[in-house]
């Protein structure tokens, strides 16, 4: 397995091109299973997760092309109804594909997806909200079955804006009969991407973005043509390297507007944040002051930044705390980031942080995606002797070329087989 090997103590200057979203690439390439004409996505973004789910349309029959950065979808036999335990263990992202092929097919089996490192995960405001549309739900050897003679229009109330159910309810009810009401939906930008697809390929949906989504279902979906927006986290992950490192980074292809809350928590730290039409301007221009910050559902600072923004905590003066709401278990870097030497208190969901003069090289492992940002940004201001990371292919699920980046921006960084 390949390690990453990072010298720190260099400050970042320099401009890099943020990639397209990974949590908008997922839905909206799975969307293609709702049409047998062509798709085509581009700004996707080279990553396992992508290939994962490239791997995982080519199991339900369909052609994949992939050309860079765009990807040609195309039909070329029946859909089949199954998406096996293999692929479903490695991304938990799969468990869309009941959508789409619940509304075409009328029934599908998934494999019940494993936890994983930040928390059990269940799918259960996915499974009802398929319930609510008509569909009967079983449990078989590990396989969840869901059958609908014909998915119908309902309410559907969720208990908590789940991310991923709103956008499978979206995937399932643009081909109900009838009309759907999403209420307390997820708002993240990402929804708003899939939305737009949907509406591209002739979905009637009103409310995207908001707590209450409306859509009227449709006979028939067609074709489209899309291009991804920005990866906010990756946004927000390439900021703090600029805020840790004490450096001047310049963010191309990113959109500001998809991460106002880490905008202006670095603001509040004291970062110069620049903001432009498609580029993003982080300054270190004098000391930084701890800030608290407490995750939440978009718009709200991302869970998916609370890691990273711990990182920059552990080495700036003072005092700060960071809680975690979103999920039940999301302190795997907490652990790692201690063996660097940063002073960190868990209580429960909220962490106090104690910020270091300066934090020590030491081996580390990762053990979640952003967790593992978090400790990239760690040892990029690690003194002393180097640090090696193992386990990087979970960076590879969500950082394209994450160790070229960082080169690129000054970065004494290697990755060895
Ligand atoms: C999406 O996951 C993202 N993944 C996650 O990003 C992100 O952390 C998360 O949303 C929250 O923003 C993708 O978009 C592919 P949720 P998802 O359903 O949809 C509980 C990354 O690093 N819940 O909003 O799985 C759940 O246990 C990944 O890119 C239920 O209880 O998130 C969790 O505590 C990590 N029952 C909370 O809700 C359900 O049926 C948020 O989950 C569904 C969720």
């Amino acid at each position: 397995m390949d390690k990453i090997i990072i010298h720190g103590g260099r400050k970042l200057r320099g401009k890099l091109n943020i990639s397209g979203s990974k949590n908008a690439a997922l839905p909206i390439l799975i969307a293609t299973l709702l049409t047998n004409e062509d798709c085509e996505v581009k700004n996707v973004p080279s990553l396992a997760d992508i290939d994962t789910t490239i791997a995982l349309l080519k199991h339900i029959n369909k052609n994949v092309e992939r050309h860079g950065s765009k990807i040609r979808i195309s039909s070329n036999a029946h859909l089949k109804h199954t998406a096996p335990y293999e692929l479903v263990k490695k991304m938990r992202a799969s468990v869309l594909v009941m959508g789409p092929i619940l509304a075409r097919l009328g029934e599908v089996s998934v494999s019940l997806p494993g936890g994983c490192a930040i928390g059990a995960r269940p799918i259960d405001i996915h499974l009802d909200g398929f319930e609510k549309l008509g569909a009967n739900i079983s449990l078989r050897g590990g396989y969840i079955q869901v059958k609908a003679e014909k998915l119908k229009g309902a309410r559907i109330v969720f208990k908590y804006p789940s991310v991923g159910a709103t956008e499978n309810l979206l995937l399932a009810s643009v081909l109900a009969r009838g009309k759907t009401i999403i209420d307390n939906a997820a708002r993240e930008p990402e929804i708003v991407d899939l939305a737009r697809v949907l509406i591209k390929m002739g979905a009637k949906i009103r409310g995207a973005g908001s707590k209450k989504i409306v859509v009227e279902g449709v006979k028939k979906l067609n074709g489209f043509a899309h291009e991804i927006i920005p990866d906010r986290i990756e946004t927000a992950t390439y900021l703090i390297a600029g805020a840790i490192t004490k450096g001047n980074v310049v963010l191309k292809k990113a959109e500001g507007n998809l991460l106002k809350a880490v905008i202006r928590k670095l603001r509040e730290s004291g970062m110069k944040i620049i903001v432009n039409n498609n580029t993003i301007n982080a300054v270190y221009t004098k000391t930084l002051k701890p800030v608290n910050i407490k995750t939440g559902v978009y718009p709200r600072f991302p869970t998916d930044v609370q890691a990273q923004w711990m990182a920059l905590m552990s080495v700036t003066k003072g005092k700060s705390i960071i809680e975690e709401t979103v999920f039940e278990s999301r302190f795997s870097h907490v652990g790692e980031l201690q063996r660097l030497g940063a002073n960190i208190e868990l209580k429960g969901n909220r962490a106090l942080i104690k910020g270091v003069e300066r934090l020590s090289g030491a081996p580390i492992m990762i053990s979640d995606l952003r967790a593992g940002a978090a400790l990239v940004l760690a040892a990029l201001v690690a003194g002393g002797k180097k640090t090696t990371i193992s386990r990087v292919y979970h960076l590879d699920r969500g950082y394209e070329h994450l160790e070229v980046k960082l080169r690129e921006l000054g970065a004494k960084i290697r990755r060895i087989k």
